[in-house]
């Protein structure tokens, strides 16, 4: 089932990404770190957007990307305060903190939009009541896509953002930092170890493969709702890439 939404705000960050608030319809529930799907209303494609913002505040907001000849980023973008569009009622997912085995460190890795869910569980108090020390970390192609940059700067939570292309003080893709082990002599936080370190991770389609099959191969297990594991992933988000937004 859909409903249709007010939009609230909008806001461009660059040509290729940005971010809009929408009405929370009364009932619309959800746990930090799921997606819902979202439309325009007048057809019938939807995409999957994780919702970034809190699980307690008023509104909801959403982060994406621009394809200009995407079926659906191509209209979104578009979109101003009082239009409205379609929000699936259903908010599903499997990124979430209680599928992850109780430890001390909790590592949120994503790149570009991946790290809309993240935005959600750094503003959940659950997340603090599980674990003592949050890390974030948030790659993307260039400084200006550092979205939010101000915000988690703010968070009780370590924030270490990089980029691959153009020039800042972190630069690389963070799986060349965890191997090269440049990630945590940087933050001067041990090595990641299965007693006391859990990770979910979210973002580019190779990047999620990249990691998994780096995490699976160091015995890390993958949590589900009825077996919480060491680390979780967003698969469902590649549905909402550069390539086909
Ligand atoms: P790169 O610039 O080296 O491709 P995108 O905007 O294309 O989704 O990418 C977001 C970020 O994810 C970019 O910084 C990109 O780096 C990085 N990335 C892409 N593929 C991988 C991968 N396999 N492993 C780690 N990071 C990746």
């Amino acid at each position: 089932m859909t409903e249709f939404v007010k939009v609230l705000s909008v806001q461009h960050f660059t040509d290729d990404l940005f971010v809009f608030e929408t009405e929370r319809p009364t009932g619309f529930q959800f746990v930090a770190g799921q997606f819902t799907m979202i439309g325009m209303g007048d057809d019938d494609t939807m995409r999957a957007y994780s919702v970034a913002s809190g699980p307690t505040e008023k509104l909801l907001r959403f982060y994406s990307i621009k394809v200009q000849d995407g079926p659906l980023t191509s209209r979104l973008q578009h979109i101003k305060p009082g239009d409205t569009i379609e929000l699936g009622d259903r908010p599903v997912g499997t990124l979430l903190i209680d599928n992850l085995t109780p430890a001390k460190n909790l590592w949120l890795i994503s790149t570009g939009t991946g790290l809309a869910p993240f935005l959600s569980i750094v503003r959940d108090p659950r997340t603090y009541e599980k674990f003592e020390r949050v890390i974030l970390t948030h790659t993307v192609r260039d400084p200006e896509e550092l979205a939010f940059k101000e915000f988690l700067e703010n968070q009780p939570i370590v924030y270490y953002p990089t980029v691959t292309r153009g020039f800042f003080k972190n630069q690389g893709r963070i799986t060349d930092l965890i191997s090269s082990g440049k990630l945590f002599d940087d933050l001067n936080i041990p090595r990641f170890d299965l007693s006391y370190d859990r990770i979910m991770f979210c973002g580019n389609p190779a990047f999620n493969d990249d990691l998994r099959e780096y995490l699976e191969s160091n015995n890390w297990k993958h949590g589900t709702m009825k077996t919480p594991g060491h680390f979780v992933q967003e698969r469902a988000f590649v549905t909402q890439n550069r390539k086909n937004g």
